[in-house]
């Protein structure tokens, strides 16, 4: 199974009369444990394709495959859970919710979409920070500055 596979993917955007073409017919295979960059200069379609990889958004045409999932037949809330169990993003900024504590933020995907219950998010979250070292601020102090 490969990571991701992209078939004559196409991604066109339309504003009222104006369409812009982002992607046009690419194909391409991402395989597990393997790093890939999108090298391109602005306005080359490196946001487009992540968004889509992402399941931020669909496709014009072509097939996109995540994991074998074909994300084109995945609606908003589909997508939501696809995304918590599968993907994680790391955005140039961080897009934190300022009015949450660094834990709320960490256990705010796992609170609202994935819906798991108190003591378990509590494990995972403090598993997550661990993980990535301590936090400079305090856990339970909130993230706006
Ligand atoms: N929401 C949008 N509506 C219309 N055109 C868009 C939109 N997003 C991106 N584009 C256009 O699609 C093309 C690819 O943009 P983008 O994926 O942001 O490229 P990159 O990330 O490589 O700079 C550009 O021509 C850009 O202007
Ligand atoms: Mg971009």
């Amino acid at each position: 199974m490969s990571l991701v596979s992209a078939h004559n993917l196409t991604k066109t955007y339309r504003s009222g009369d104006i369409e812009v073409s982002a992607i046009k017919g690419v194909d391409f295979t991402i395989e597990p444990a393997s790093f890939v960059a999108f090298v391109g200069p602005s306005g080359s379609g490196k946001s487009t394709l992540l968004n889509m990889i992402g399941c931020l958004d669909h496709p014009t045409s072509g097939t996109l495959k995540v994991l074998d999932t074909d994300i084109a037949t995945l609606d908003r809330r589909a997508a939501a859970h696809f995304r918590g169990e599968n993907i994680g993003f790391v955005f140039q900024d961080f897009n934190l919710i300022p009015v949450l504590t660094v834990f709320e933020n960490v256990e705010y995907p796992l609170r609202m979409v994935q819906k798991w219950p108190a003591e378990k998010r509590r494990r995972q979250v403090m598993r997550l920070l661990e993980a990535v070292g301590k936090p400079k601020r305090p856990l339970f102090s909130k993230t706006v500055a």
